[in-house]
């Protein structure tokens, strides 16, 4: 008897075990989508109506709602369709900064763009994706150089 009831003890915990897994590790119903160059560049604002989409920091915005900043025409359309990250910190429009590159950059830079990452980006826009080759190398294999938590200006646990 004593036996029997432990066993319905140990089969209710693992009920409860189990649903707070599913709970815990239930899929995203959005999955994570991955950009590559070219299919990044198609959202560039060039067609009136379509989405369009910039990258900061190897984060999509998805910054449609920005139409007067970044549509066709408009002053900052040259960052769009892109990752921008070096223009965003240099504020610069300059065509050799429109890239994800921040070699170089200072540190007063590297400020101003995560301040501009959080405050303008991350609170103004939704984030659609990421870019390919902030996680893949050119090949599409995992970048074993790129660890998140040695990145100083990303904050990768709040992003994914
Ligand atoms: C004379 C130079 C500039 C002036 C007077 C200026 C002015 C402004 C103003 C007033 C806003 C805020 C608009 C609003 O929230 O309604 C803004 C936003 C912005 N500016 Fe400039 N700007 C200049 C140059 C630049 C340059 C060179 C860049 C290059 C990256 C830049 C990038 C941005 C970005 C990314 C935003 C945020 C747009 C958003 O909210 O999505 N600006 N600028």
């Amino acid at each position: 008897m004593a036996t029997a009831r432990l066993c319905v003890l140990v089969v209710v915990l693992s009920a409860t075990a189990a649903e707070d897994f599913t709970l815990k590790y239930k899929p995203s119903t959005k999955p994570v989508r991955l950009f590559t160059e070219e299919e990044l560049e198609r959202y560039d604002g060039s067609v009136e109506g379509h989405p369009i989409y910039m990258a900061v920091k190897g984060v999509v915005f998805d910054v449609t709602k920005g139409k007067e900043f970044y549509g066709k025409g408009a002053a900052y359309n040259a960052l769009v369709g892109k990752d921008s990250t070096r223009a965003v910190a240099k504020m610069s429009l300059d065509p050799a900064d429109l890239t994800s590159d921040t070699t170089g950059l200072t540190d007063e830079q590297l400020e101003s763009l995560d301040s501009i990452f959080e405050e303008t980006y991350k609170t103004k826009y939704p984030i659609v994706g990421y870019t390919a080759s902030r996680i893949l190398t050119g090949d599409g294999s995992p970048d074993a150089a790129f660890t998140p938590e040695d990145q100083p200006h990303f904050q990768i646990k709040d992003e994914f």
